[in-house]
């Protein structure tokens, strides 16, 4: 190896080096954009953060650019569930929106390990030009509650950490901040000049001129009393069946995620006080089923629960839910919700002949995070080559799953989403091959059942086991 480098000659190597140079020069946020205006909006009036971002972003150098990059300290990384990205144009009530692609970076990471998403522009910006761009994050277990542990009687009070200046590649030459708290009780919040609060907004900024990653840390205290639902894992398995229906049967085992419950749980004082006591606690769930929902149940370990109310309309169904007890933080709760829908509303047919399944991905419960959700499609037997289409990453397998009456066993395929929000409560398909020479598999296995049993009859009741000859 060291013999093949000795050979090539100098010249040649001190290229290959500019070159090797120049790429990595290339893979770091261009320097020539920069952020004329940017303007945030944090929404903290859930557990979910929803952080809309809006971007002037303008070209001063003068290659094209195609790609911006937006920037996310290592921690909110850890915490996001999902990013997305609009190119915006015209005023107000005009306004169109175009979605964007956006990626993780293959980047190496900035100072103090700052990671990177691009945005891949329509058409490159070129030397002059400015476009706006529209960005939504959200974040999960990002509210740290403190005091941590509280009793029945108390308000929950929560810590929520941030940047008053926008963590960027680029220069930002104007930028303010907004955040919206859930109600006007804030206990604390840092100063970074100008600095206003105003009923449940407080707004950082206007600031002029800040360089690439500057940063400044905020830390705010307040009231948040929302239902701090988390279902640590949901298995949904939703099964095709050629006859006519999908059933569909959902896990799920739930935690309220919020400071935790000190002292005893009084009942009374529940049910006396209703609105004064045990303000973070919550006691209902609402789960948006599809239309033409039938046949719905919800059970835990003890057995049916019957307190729960379906309403349908041909849009939408809901299903409220009331758990045995409220839950309090650090509580859990675990249950099963299961239903069966008409086949023809979800399972269509390709213009390539193949069949497909379009079904909604994510968790059917109201403002609820997923850390773990697992979807399993349960295929008819006989289907084969399954392909799955969803508008966003997921981990998905394979496996065979076997049942009464089965003879070579059903195809499951199996998508495996972590840190799930209601964002992710997207259609997404499943297309498969199905030959409908299976469809008479099992009436043929309940025929050949029926006549081996009476072949099995018709010899026992002539086969003559008297002794007497
Ligand atoms: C990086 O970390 C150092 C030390 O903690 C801090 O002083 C600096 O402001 C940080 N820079 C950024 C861009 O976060
Ligand atoms: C619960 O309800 C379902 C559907 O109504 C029913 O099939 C099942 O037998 C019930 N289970 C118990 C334990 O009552
Ligand atoms: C899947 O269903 C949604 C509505 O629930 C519809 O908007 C979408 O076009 C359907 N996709 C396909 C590929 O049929």
């Amino acid at each position: 190896m060291a013999m093949a480098i000795a050979m090539v000659p100098q010249p040649l190597l001190t290229l290959f080096l500019f070159f090797s140079l120049l790429s990595i020069a290339n893979s770091s946020p261009s320097q020539h954009l920069q952020i004329a205006n940017a303007e945030r909006r944090i929404d903290l009036t859930s557990h979910i953060i929803k952080v809309y971002l809006t971007l002037k972003v303008e070209n001063l150098g003068t290659s094209p650019a195609s790609e911006v990059h937006i920037a996310f300290s290592p921690t909110e990384v850890e915490h996001l569930a999902i990013v997305k990205a609009a190119a915006t144009s015209g005023k107000r009530k005009k306004k169109t929106y175009v979605p964007l692609d956006v990626k993780s970076a293959e980047l190496p990471d900035g100072p103090n390990g700052t990671k990177f998403f691009s945005i891949t522009l329509l058409t490159p910006l070129s030397k002059g030009e400015t476009t706006t761009l529209e960005v939504l994050y959200i974040l999960t277990h990002s509210l740290e509650p403190f005091p941590v542990e509280i009793s029945q009687s108390e308000s929950q009070l929560v810590y929520f950490r941030d940047s008053a200046i926008l963590l960027s590649p680029y220069h930002v030459k104007q930028q303010t901040t907004f955040i919206k708290t859930p109600s006007t009780r804030v206990e604390s919040f840092t100063v970074v000049d100008p600095t206003k609060r105003a009923g449940t907004e407080l707004k950082y900024g206007p600031y002029e001129n800040h360089p690439p990653y500057s940063y400044s840390p905020v830390l705010i205290h307040f009231e948040n009393n929302n239902a701090f639902a988390v279902v640590e894992e949901l298995e949904r398995e939703i099964e095709i069946s050629h006859w006519g229906s999908i059933q569909v049967t959902e896990q799920y085992s739930l935690v309220h995620a919020g400071a935790r419950h000190k002292g005893v749980f009084s009942r009374v004082e529940y049910q006396t006080k209703p609105g004064g006591t045990g303000v973070s606690s919550f006691k209902h769930l609402l789960a948006k089923l599809p239309p033409r929902v039938h046949s719905v149940y919800y059970r835990d370990g003890i057995g049916n629960i019957s307190s729960s109310h379906l309403r349908t309309d041909s849009w939408k169904s809901e299903l409220e839910i009331e758990p045995r007890y409220p839950l309090f933080g650090g509580w859990k709760s675990t249950f099963v919700i299961g239903y069966g829908l008409p086949l023809q509303d979800f399972l269509f047919e390709s213009p390539d002949g193949r069949r497909y399944l379009n079904f909604t991905f994510g968790c059917p419960l109201v403002e609820t995070v997923v850390d773990k959700l697992i979807v399993k499609v349960v295929l008819p037997e006989g289907s084969k080559d399954p392909t799955v289409e969803i508008p966003f990453e997921v981990k998905q397998h394979l496996e065979i799953k076997y049942s009464y009456l089965d003879v070579v066993g059903r195809t499951v395929v199996v998508l495996e989403k972590r840190n799930a929000v209601p964002e992710h409560n997207a259609p997404f398909q499943v297309y498969y091959s199905f030959n409908p020479i299976f469809m008479l598999a099992e009436p043929l296995m309940l025929v050949s059942a029926f006549f081996l049993f009476f072949v099995a009859s018709v010899a026992y009741l002539h086969i003559d086991l008297s002794i007497r000859k």
